[in-house]
């Protein structure tokens, strides 16, 4: 397949298109943002990291009946992936209180919920990805009352296979971002899962392995990755 021009380029990816009109190369980039690109950094090789961590967890989660837009991993920072139209919207699970949700409800980081929360956001950068519900999505048409009932379904189920599965590893999936997008008229799963996207702790120490290191300026975030895809690859 031959690398054709570049369609997008986003804070940590790019985005080729190639002479297969159905697929994308994807190329994953080792630049950092945080709080709405406002600090900006480098995390050595978290390109080979997310590239093969994503390909990793998207082949388990199509494994267990979820659509997802990966295809092959072709060397250490690109995949190949279908074609796909993103949809505006981010969504967010969360098992534990942290982050913005801990800060807007006045939890203690680290607080079990006793349902899981899915939240939504409109994903423009310009707006910081405000928080909407379904009468927004609805309202803004953004997806179809179709659309978003498979993204919740699927949000679910990748929680709970992705749950288990980093608890096999010692780690505990705090919370985390998908995207989706539609394919041939379909909704799958786009985008990435890195912990750029997910908040991860060590089960037994709840140490951050994740992006927070660099959100909060925590040290040891190269290490973390690494350590992160060490025990994936167990
Ligand atoms: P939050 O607590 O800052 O709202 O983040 C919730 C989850 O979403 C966390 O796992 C990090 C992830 N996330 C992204 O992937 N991209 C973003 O732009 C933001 C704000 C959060």
């Amino acid at each position: 397949m031959k690398k054709l021009d570049m369609l997008y380029e986003g804070k940590a990816k790019k985005v080729y298109k190639t002479d297969d009109s159905s697929r994308y190369i994807i190329e994953y980039k080792d630049d950092a943002t945080a709080f709405n690109g406002e600090k900006k950094g480098s995390i050595l090789e978290k390109g080979i990291i997310n590239n093969k961590m994503s390909g990793l967890l998207f082949k388990v989660l199509e494994e267990k009946g979820i659509p997802t837009h990966f295809e092959e991993l072709i060397n250490d920072r690109e995949m190949i992936v279908k074609e796909v139209e993103i949809l505006p919207i981010e969504v967010i699970v969360r098992n534990i209180a942290a982050g913005s949700l801990a800060e807007r409800l006045g939890l203690e980081e680290g607080t079990k919920m006793k349902k899981t929360v899915l939240e939504f956001c409109y994903k423009d950068d310009e707006l910081g990805d405000p928080m909407i519900n379904e009468y927004h999505i609805d309202a803004i048409e953004l997806a179809t009352k179709n659309e978003i009932e498979n993204i919740k379904n699927y949000s679910f189920k990748i929680n709970e296979v992705l749950s288990e599965y980093f608890l096999e590893r010692d780690i505990v999936l705090v919370d985390f971002k998908l995207e989706f997008g539609i394919h041939k008229g379909e909704v799958i799963l786009a985008d990435e899962i890195s912990p750029d996207t997910c908040r991860l702790w060590d089960k037994n120490t709840r140490e951050k392995l994740d992006k927070d290191r660099f959100r909060r300026d925590l040290g040891n975030v190269e290490e973390s990755y690494k350590e992160v895809l060490k025990r994936l690859n167990n």
